[in-house]
């Protein structure tokens, strides 16, 4: 059975032909990145305009790889939340048109649960159940995963998510879009004990919640007087040192929290995914974490952490399930409505913000 994964959410246009037994026969993105880079940010609109122009030729480039037709899918799927308004909904309605014009089933992706199954690719066993950590450039979330089809948010970002973080320091630290890479590049040269910024909430094991809108800030005033006003170009070490001691204070908060909630789940499996998954100081000291507690650790493959529609193999634990949609199937940028999942909220949490 053969299912096709259309992945638009954000800024990457993108679709994969995945078997039910999880084999990827055909997978294509493309990336907007030149498009946005001189606006240092996703300009939404942009984004939809793109998506339309490239949905059809990335579908195409998906099938050809897997040297399959239409004719030969069993299932479509879509990420129809969380994301940009105008990007979903290019995704979705090409989704729709295949589905109806093919007679097919339906099946809705959530696009951060999409995020964690990344991790079950290539993977023979189950990684449920698990604490999942979501890091990407809009998301920063903790859950609780029972199964590939029950993810309860443990907590999110209170402000910034991680990605938007490092995107929003490399502006300032005048290096290119996306930061994620960059401030990860720049680092390698830096010392991460420079600066000492701070780590929201790091002492404070029952609250699984993020705000990185003060270390960004702390990133702001440690900049050489008049930096910014006169957008005066830093010394070489001065960056280094910066984007080290940042990518450290993000990395000391994310692997803590991790470790907290695999504490108050009980769980001994902890699953990662999104962008910033990729970034290797990241991935080295969960590693060096998983080791040191000794739990069983997951990371996304380098190339399923930042947008793909490969982690939509998720669709097929849905399909299994029964859980198919109908036409009038809508999307939800701002949360993951989805009646399906029993998603509940942490009584300790102020916010559900993922
Ligand atoms: O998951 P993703 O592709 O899109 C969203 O769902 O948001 O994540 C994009 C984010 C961007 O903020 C980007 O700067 C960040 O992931 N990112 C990284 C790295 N690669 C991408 N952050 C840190 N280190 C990286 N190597
Ligand atoms: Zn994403």
């Amino acid at each position: 059975m053969l299912l096709l994964a259309i992945e638009t959410t954000c800024d990457e246009t993108a679709a994969a032909v995945i078997r039910d037994d999880l084999a990827v026969l055909g997978a294509a993105v493309a990336s907007q990145e030149a498009i946005h880079r001189r606006f240092q940010g996703v300009v939404p609109e942009l984004a939809s305009r793109a998506h339309v122009d490239r949905i059809v030729p990335v579908v195409d480039q998906a099938l050809s790889q897997a040297g399959v037709a239409l004719t030969d899918l069993n299932c479509v799927a879509v990420a129809n939340t969380p994301g940009l308004a105008g990007s979903l909904l290019v995704g979705l309605s090409a989704a729709k048109s295949l589905a109806l014009a093919l007679g097919l089933p339906l099946v809705a992706i959530n696009h951060v649960f999409a995020h964690l199954y990344a991790c079950q690719l290539g993977e023979p066993e189950s990684i449920f159940p698990c604490v999942g950590l979501v890091v990407s450039g809009g998301h920063s979330s903790l859950f609780r995963c029972d199964d590939a089809l029950t993810f309860e948010l443990l907590g999110g970002t209170i402000d910034d998510a991680a990605g938007e973080a490092f995107d929003k320091v490399a502006t300032l630290l005048g290096l290119p879009y996306p930061g994620g890479p960059a401030i990860e590049a720049a680092a390698r040269a830096g010392n991460p004990s420079t600066y000492a910024f701070p780590r929201s909430f790091l002492h404070e094991p029952a609250r699984l919640e993020f705000s990185f809108s003060g270390l960004k800030t702390a990133v702001r005033y440690a900049l050489p007087a008049g930096v910014v006003e006169k957008r005066a170009t830093l010394e070489h070490r001065t960056v280094a040192d910066l984007a080290a001691s940042f990518q450290q204070a993000v990395v000391d908060v994310l692997v803590a929290k991790a470790v907290h909630a695999l504490t108050a789940t009980g769980y001994q499996t902890l699953c990662v995914g999104g962008g910033v998954a990729a970034n290797a100081a990241i991935r080295s000291t969960l590693e060096s974490a998983a080791r040191r507690h000794g739990f069983q650790l997951h990371i996304a493959r380098r190339d399923l952490c930042t947008d793909n529609a490969v982690m939509g193999a998720l669709a097929w634990e849905r399909f299994r399930a029964g859980w198919f949609e109908e036409l009038d199937l809508d999307i939800h940028p701002g949360l993951m409505r989805d009646p399906k999942v029993r998603a509940r909220q942490n009584p300790q949490n102020h916010t559900t913000t993922l």
